[in-house]
C-alpha cells in the first residue's frame, strides 16, 4: 500500500487529557471526572469562541482559564500552587494503551508522521517527549510537531489544515488527520484533507458532519488498514 503523510492530533488521539490523574483527585476526590471533563469542554469551547472573535490567547492561556472554570463549577478553590501542579500534569498525560504500538508499525511501513495541535510549541514539545511518542515524529519535520501557534488560529479553522499541509509540502488532499475528536475530522474534511476517525467513544460521532469513510478503534487497527 502506499504510504501516507499522516497528522496526528495529540490530545485525546495520542494521550489521555481526561486522565489527568491522582492530582486531579487528590485535590477534589470525588469530583475529579465531573472537573476533567468540564476542563477539557471548556478548553475546547474557548477555543472555538476565540477563533469565532477573530482574538487569540495561546493554549497554555487557555487551558489555564478553563481549569479555573471547572474548579468554579466544581467549588473547588485551589491554590496556584495546586493549580500550577494540575498544569505540569497536562505535559505528561498518559498515551493510551494503543499509541506506542500503532505508532511503531506506522512508522515500520514508512508513513510520513508529524503531531499537529493546538498545543504551544513548549507544549507539545513537553508531551513529545514525556509520551515518548517523539522518535516516531521526528523523520519529516525535526521538531516532530506543528502547532497551529504559528498562524495564531485554532481547528477547525481551514487555514490550520492548510498549514500541515504547507510543512509536509503536499496538497490538502494527500495529507490525512488521525482524530479522535469529531470536531477536527469534520473540519479537515471540510478544508480538503483525508480524515481518518480513531473512535475512543463507542461509536458517537457528532452530527455536523459525516462520519469519515475510515473509522477505525485503535492506532494499531490504523496501521493493519493502511497496510503496516
Ligand atoms: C489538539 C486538540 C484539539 O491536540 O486535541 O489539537
Amino acid at each position: 500500500m502506499a504510504q501516507e503523510a499522516l497528522a496526528f492530533d495529540m490530545y485525546g488521539t495520542l494521550v489521555n487529557p481526561l486522565r489527568i490523574g491522582h492530582q486531579l483527585e487528590q485535590y477534589v476526590g470525588p469530583d475529579a471526572q465531573r472537573a476533567s471533563e468540564l476542563w477539557r469542554q471548556k478548553q475546547l469551547e474557548y477555543t472555538f469562541r476565540l477563533t469565532a472573535m477573530e482574538q487569540y490567547e495561546n493554549f497554555e492561556q487557555v487551558t489555564r482559564k478553563a481549569l479555573e472554570y471547572a474548579l468554579l463549577v466544581t467549588q473547588h478553590p485551589l491554590t496556584d500552587e495546586q493549580k500550577q501542579q494540575l498544569m505540569a500534569q497536562y505535559d505528561d498525560l498518559e498515551v493510551f494503551p494503543d499509541t506506542i504500538q500503532g505508532l511503531e508499525r506506522l512508522q515500520v511501513a514508512g508513513h510520513a508522521m508529524v503531531v499537529f495541535s493546538n498545543g504551544t510549541p513548549a507544549m507539545l514539545s513537553a508531551i513529545l517527549k514525556n509520551a515518548q511518542v517523539e522518535r516516531y515524529m521526528q523523520n519529516t519535520i525535526p521538531q516532530g510537531y506543528v502547532s497551529v501557534d504559528e498562524i495564531q488560529v485554532y481547528k477547525p479553522a481551514p487555514g490550520t489544515y492548510q498549514l500541515v499541509a504547507n510543512r509536509l509540502h503536499r496538497p490538502l488532499h494527500e495529507v490525512r488527520l488521525i482524530s479522535s475528536n469529531p470536531f477536527d475530522i469534520v473540519g479537515a474534511r471540510s478544508a480538503g484533507m483525508q480524515a481518518t476517525w480513531i473512535d475512543r467513544s463507542g461509536g458517537l460521532f457528532d452530527t455536523l458532519g459525516e462520519r469519515p469513510e475510515m473509522v477505525v478503534g485503535s492506532l494499531v487497527e490504523l496501521a493493519e488498514r493502511l497496510g503496516a
